[in-house]
């Protein structure tokens, strides 16, 4: 009996019998393809017996997979401390955003660390590969290279060559000939990722896969490939801008959401070792609606500049924008200004942004931008110098935070005088900052504001 077709959905992996314009498993409209099945055995076989597992107990763990510092520290710190001997990796981002730069620089750092690389390219030619190197000042660093989309010629040569690293650019430009399916389609890049993910722990070898990331913000098929592998990386960024951050988003070697700050230049990446001067920009006298949030990002904290813009919405809905923060957090923290300090954004159009690209999903930056909020509302500066932190309760509480410290000693470093945190807090040193501890949001718009306008 010839096997029935199968509809897979090519943003989440669902199956589904039959076609339709909207996959029901994720709500995405025509991301629907048919898919031959995957490799049928004969029919009514059923599952062989093999033989039985060899068990071992917890304690006799095998030691820490050997690891291998790039030497860059960015890199270095997102990667957990290096890169993991018999890994599997996926490196995604925006086409152009600058992946294949960075994985380049990094082949030849690795490579001069003494590793065995090989780059292999399945969109550019091996005279593009080489012109970008010498471009970069690369042309020294003994990286191997090849153009290949062939998934078996590829896993061949790994087993040829042995490498210790091997990088894949782009996962969704490889094919497997015991596929049926297009190049890039969720069925290929599955069996592609796959295949590399079995033989970079059957041979030993850190595989590291690019992928691309569609408009919608998932990579085609990328939701298989993030099971499979042991550590996700993000390379993100304003591509009009040069900043560009790596971001961990799954790691099984070390902690997710670290992040590694990097500058794009007309000679590559370079790192960028105190990025919250590059966050924070040029300071000059306050303005209103600009606050300076204390955050963290993974093990390390960051300063950054939240901006807000209130202007009056001439009839019609008004706009609400967000730029690096999220926009249902923006919602709740406008109610509850307004329920619990009585400041009504209605009728205003709200503009927040964050400084310098940088994304920020720390619930910690909520009485930040409640500071940005309430000082663009009312025309007023924040008090200069002043760093400020802590997360909002729906009741208008100011609740306590993680690292506080931490982030006390890095505003002080900066040459900030202030902040402004949650009361009661657990901390240690107050790193000879001035310490304004606030309870709830009403207390901290008058303390800070005085009697704000309400309504
Ligand atoms: P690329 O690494 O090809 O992006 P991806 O692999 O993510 O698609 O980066 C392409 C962009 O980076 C391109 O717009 C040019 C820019 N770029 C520089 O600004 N400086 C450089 O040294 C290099 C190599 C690229
Ligand atoms: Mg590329």
């Amino acid at each position: 009996m010839a096997r029935d077709a199968l509809y897979v959905c090519q943003s989440c992996g669902a199956t589904h019998g039959k076609w339709s314009g909207r996959c029901d498993a994720c709500g995405e409209w025509n991301t629907i393809r048919e898919e031959a099945p995957l490799a049928p055995g004969p029919a009514g076989k059923r599952q062989a017996r093999g033989a039985a597992l060899d068990l071992t107990d917890l304690g006799s763990a095998e030691p820490e997979p050997p690891r291998t510092r790039a030497g860059v520290e960015e890199l270095d710190r997102v990667l957990g401390g290096g890169l993991v001997k018999a890994s599997a990796l996926l490196v995604g981002g925006d086409p152009g955003i600058g992946k294949s730069t960075l994985l380049l620089q990094a082949s030849a750092r690795f490579a001069r660390q003494g590793l065995k690389v090989i780059y292999v390219t399945g969109e550019e030619s091996v005279g593009q590969v080489q012109m970008r190197a010498r471009r970069l000042g690369l042309e020294g660093s003994p990286v191997m290279l090849a153009a290949e989309t062939s998934l078996g010629r590829i896993l061949a040569t790994l087993e040829a060559e042995q490498p210790d690293l091997a990088i894949i650019d782009s996962i969704q430009t490889m094919w497997s000939d015991s596929v049926d399916a297009a190049p890039g389609s969720v069925s290929q890049v599955r069996a592609a990722a796959h295949e590399l993910t079995q033989a970079a722990k059957r041979r030993g070898i850190s595989v590291v896969m690019v992928g691309h990331v569609t408009k919608e913000g998932a990579l085609a098929g990328p939701r298989v490939v993030e099971h499979m592998v042991d550590c996700v990386l993000y390379f993100e960024g304003d591509r009009g801008g040069s900043w560009r951050i790596l971001r961990a988003h799954k790691n099984r070697f070390g902690p997710a959401d670290e992040i590694g700050v990097f500058e794009m230049t007309g000679k590559g990446l370079i790192e960028v070792r105190n990025p919250s001067a590059l966050f924070l920009g040029e300071r000059g006298a306050p303005v209103p609606g600009a606050a300076v949030f204390a955050g963290i990002e993974g093990t390390r904290p960051i300063l950054c500049e939240i901006q807000a813009l209130v202007a009056p919405a001439p009839g019609g809905s008004p706009r609400r924008s967000v730029v690096g923060w999220d926009g249902s957090r923006l919602a709740m923290i406008l109610a509850v200004l307004e329920a619990r300090a009585g400041l009504s954004f209605a009728g205003t159009d709200v503009y927040l942004n964050v400084a310098g690209g940088l994304r920020v999903t720390e619930p910690a930056a909520d009485l930040a931008v409640a500071a940005a909020l309430v000082s663009a509302r009312e025309d007023a500066a924040l008090p200069q110098e002043c760093v400020i932190f802590g997360e909002l309760a729906l009741s208008g509480g100011v609740r306590d935070v993680a690292q506080t410290e931490n982030r006390l000693k890095e505003a002080a470093k900066l040459g900030f005088s202030t902040a402004i945190l949650p009361a009661r807090t657990r901390r240690g040193a107050s790193h000879g900052l001035a310490l304004r501890e606030v309870r709830d949001v009403p207390g901290f718009v008058t303390d800070t504001f005085g009697d704000a306008t309400p309504g």
